[in-house]
């Protein structure tokens, strides 16, 4: 771990856990998830440079509905969060470019009570530029953390005061149930009595919508799920053929998750040098590389109470897309 001043600004320092945080789990993520019947990826490896730049390209879409359904949920309500919570800290874990997350501090700042920002990401440059960015706006310290959020909560300094930790966009539906809950209990351990968690959740909803979401005409969904492949032929020195990958994006009517693949084309044999280890695939056949799950209060709720946090409400827009849930320590 590393913990360093950067000169843009005496206010921004930034921590690094160990090891950059993605390279340290993407050859086990990848040998365990290759070496499996039905093949699969957890999505942090999607957020390279260019994914992360690609994820930015994806919540301006016309067909992205979620970005700017949750920012207009903040407009309306950072305010009454504000006055709830009375915040001197934010702790936003998967912050990215942190782009909604001005509209929150802006209401804290407003409201006298902001002192510090705690951005963390398993992207550095995102860290770094949203640490930078909001240091400059906001004028207050800020404490960035590049690692992994399923990792790495121990990197997260004490609370200064009544907290916010957020976790925004609908990230937590990229974790699989159980995940989702160990999860969420250890975010509880982050909070005191007075802290509040503001999650950020996608509603279940029309399908056709939700799909055409992660099926944009740009392709620029689809580009960003074959980033992944490109990130493992340079870190582990692979061969994926990446243009003979097809995007696939479903909603899954059972689990009520968007479920995200990459079909291959032809069967063919890919090598994975830094693995020793070649795996193949046959024509037309499915790796997973994210699910994106989408909730009711009914879920959010019950997944909440599982890990020992009370719902104390469910903000959403007037068409019912998006949904903020505001949790306390039950
Ligand atoms: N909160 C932003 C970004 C969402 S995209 C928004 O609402 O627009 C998801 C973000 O989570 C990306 O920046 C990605 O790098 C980060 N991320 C994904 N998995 C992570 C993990 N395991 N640990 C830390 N960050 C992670
Ligand atoms: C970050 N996460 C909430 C996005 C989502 O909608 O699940 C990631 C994404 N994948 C494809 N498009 C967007």
């Amino acid at each position: 771990m590393s913990t360093t001043n950067t000169a843009a600004s005496d206010l921004v320092s930034v921590t690094v856990a160990d090891a950059d945080p993605a390279p340290r789990t993407l050859a086990h993520d990848v040998h365990d998830g290759l070496t499996q019947p039905f093949k699969q990826l957890p999505p942090k490896h999607l957020y390279d440079d260019h994914g992360s730049d690609l994820f930015h390209a994806i919540c301006d879409l016309p067909e992205y509905y979620p970005t700017r359904t949750e920012r207009a949920i903040l407009v309306e309500r950072a305010e009454q969060i504000a006055e709830l919570t009375g915040a001197v800290d934010l702790v936003e874990l998967g912050s990215g470019f942190a782009t909604k997350t001005g509209v929150l501090l802006d209401a804290l700042k407003r409201a006298g009570t902001l002192e510090r920002f705690v951005p963390l990401d398993v992207s550095a440059p995102t860290v770094h530029h949203c640490a930078g960015e909001v240091a400059a706006e906001f004028g207050i310290p800020v404490h960035g953390i590049v690692g992994d959020f399923e990792r790495d909560l121990g990197l997260i300094p004490a609370p200064i005061g009544p907290r916010i930790v957020a976790i925004l966009g609908g990230t937590l539906g990229n974790l699989q149930a159980g995940s989702r809950r160990h999860f969420l209990s250890r975010l509880r351990g982050l909070l005191d009595t007075d802290g509040r968690l503001l999650v950020g959740i996608d509603l279940v909803k029309d399908p056709a919508v939700i799909e055409l979401a992660y099926n944009d005409a740009a392709g620029v969904t689809s580009a960003f799920n074959r980033n992944v492949l490109t990130v493992i032929n340079r870190e582990l020195g692979a061969d994926f053929p990446v243009d003979e990958y097809e995007h696939v994006a479903f909603f899954d009517h059972e689990n009520e998750w968007i479920d995200i693949r990459l079909r291959a084309v032809r069967d063919h044999a890919v090598r994975i040098e830094a693995l020793d280890l070649t795996v193949r695939f046959a024509a037309r056949e499915e790796l997973r590389t994210e699910i994106s799950s989408k909730f009711t209060r009914e879920r959010i709720a019950a997944d909440l109470a599982a890990a020992g946090l009370e719902l104390e409400d469910l903000l959403t827009d007037a068409d019912g897309l998006f949904g903020l849930a505001l949790a306390k320590v039950a």
